[in-house]
């Protein structure tokens, strides 16, 4: 680029001074050296002195000037009239601009992808189950603690409307319409729950409803809590505080009732003793023996089962006593037996069990399995380790058969005392191993389908 006239105005001026003021400085310095005494007279020291000042000073004026000029044409467009130097400059300040955009841009997504990861890190620390619903129902957040709560992978549930997840006529699809229709929020309310699945689950749930910025509503979220264990646990401590009230109550009667079958059976030998031998009479007498000795046995098995007993825990290894307790009960048994198979999984590590209470209970659960069977059938037992997600550990004994099933509608009655189908039967079995259990800390499960077989679960809690 050919220098400007103005630019070129101004290096003459500054050399121009400073050639002057070079002339003028070594004059004064020659002067101050060579003829001191003429200088001394003080008009012509006055003189030069003058002059250096003033070009000193208009070289100083000078050399600001230029500096700022510098200073002020950067941020200015050159005044060039070449189009081409603007069209450079301009194109030169979009590419800055543009930069300046992109750098911008990467923060803000930076930024976002940290509070992102942020709320992610929330939501999975939270031991509540969290699940928001967007305005037409569909699961937008499902966290880590709610799959484990509602038994289900994150993967199941995301995108997927509340229905496909919970069922068209589950309570939560029906708080979820409450809530994105009339606004209505509860907190803390607690329901069982039946997943589509089949697991059958107790919650306790908080709603509250999802606005934007103007207050527009765009969905709603469930904060939730897993009772099932609480309520597994309140339920067996009801049932054990009502079980000892009805086992003294009862087992005061027994007491008494068998103090009076002694009397009458007392009296009917004597009867029998006094009756001429081949009287008719002595086979009423006899008949009244039996009796009596029947309900006698029907009360020891109730005393039995009314006792109040603390159970003596110790560390049993489980493969051989599982096996022994199947192979007595098979040998108390007419044939035909069933095929049996015991199967006592690797990580089943010695259990703490009242050995002699257990025995009792499994061997009740063996004894009606092989009556199920008559003509014979398949017995399984096996016993594993279950470690659920956000649960303590727990063994799990089964007894499955392949008999004739228990029908719905009998299967809640089962538990409860003097319940039985069978002729011979007292109906205190499944009591007292539901006692049992219970003693132990555990819990008992039944899966039934008619003519195909019942599955019996025992859970007992691993110290
Ligand atoms: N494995 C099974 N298969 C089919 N039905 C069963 C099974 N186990 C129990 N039941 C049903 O439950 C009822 C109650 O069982 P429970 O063991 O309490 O009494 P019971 O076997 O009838 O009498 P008891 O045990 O005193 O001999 C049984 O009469 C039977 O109808
Ligand atoms: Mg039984």
């Amino acid at each position: 680029m050919a220098p400007r006239p103005r630019s070129n105005l101004l290096i003459t001026v500054s050399a121009l001074l400073l050639v002057l003021f070079l002339v003028a400085l070594t004059f004064h310095l020659m002067m101050t050296q060579r003829a001191p005494a003429l200088y001394a007279s003080g008009e012509v020291q006055a003189a030069i002195d003058l002059l250096l000042k003033v070009l000193g000073s208009l070289l100083l004026l000078l050399f600001l000037y230029v500096v700022f000029s510098r200073l002020a044409r950067r941020d200015q467009p050159p005044s060039s009239t070449s189009a081409i130097d603007a069209y450079q400059y301009v194109v030169q300040l979009l590419r800055e601009k543009e930069q300046e955009l992109e750098r911008l841009r990467s923060v803000a997504e930076q930024r976002a992808q940290e509070v992102e990861s942020y709320n992610e890190d929330i939501l999975r620390s939270v031991s509540s189950g969290v699940i928001t619903f967007s305005r037409d129902g569909v699961v937008t957040t499902f966290n880590d603690a709610a799959a484990s709560i509602f038994r289900l992978e994150r993967e199941a549930a995301i995108d997927k409307t509340c229905a496909e997840v919970f069922g068209t006529r589950s309570t939560v699809a029906g708080l979820l319409e409450r809530a994105l229709t009339h606004g209505d929020v509860i907190t803390r309310e607690e329901f069982e729950l039946e997943m589509p699945q089949g697991a059958r689950i107790w919650v306790g749930v908080s709603t509250s409803l999802l606005k934007d910025r103007s207050g527009g509503l765009i969905g709603a979220t469930f904060v939730c809590t897993d009772l099932t264990e609480i309520r597994a646990l309140q339920e067996q401590v009801k049932l054990r505080e009502r079980m000892m009230v009805l086992g003294e109550m009862s087992a005061g009667i027994a007491h008494e009732f068998r103090n009076l079958m002694g009397t009458i059976l007392g009296a009917a030998k004597l009867i029998a003793r006094q009756l001429p031998s081949g009287s008719p009479a002595q086979d009423s007498v006899r008949t009244i023996s039996h009796v009596i000795s029947d309900m006698d046995h029907l009360i020891t098995q109730f005393l039995n089962f009314a006792r109040k007993t603390e159970p003596d825990l110790r560390p049993v290894a489980l493969e051989p006593w599982l096996k022994r307790v199947v192979e007595q009960v098979l040998e108390q048994t007419p044939a035909p037996h069933p095929r049996v198979e015991t199967i006592c999984f690797p990580d089943v590590s010695a259990v703490r069990i009242d050995e002699i209470l257990m025995r009792q209970a499994l061997g009740n659960l063996v004894q009606n399995a092989v009556e199920a069977m008559p003509g014979g059938g398949d017995l399984t037992v096996t016993a594993s380790v279950r470690a659920m997600r956000g649960r303590r550990r727990e063994v799990e004994v089964r007894v499955g058969d392949t008999g004739c099933g228990i029908p719905p509608d009998r299967l809640p009655k089962i538990f409860l005392p003097f319940y039985t189908t069978r002729p011979k039967g007292t109906g205190l079995g499944l009591a007292l191993v539901h006692k049992i259990v219970l003693l132990h800390n555990g819990r008992i499960e039944v899966d039934s389908q008619e003519n195909k077989g019942t599955t019996f679960r025992i859970y007992l809690p691993v110290a």
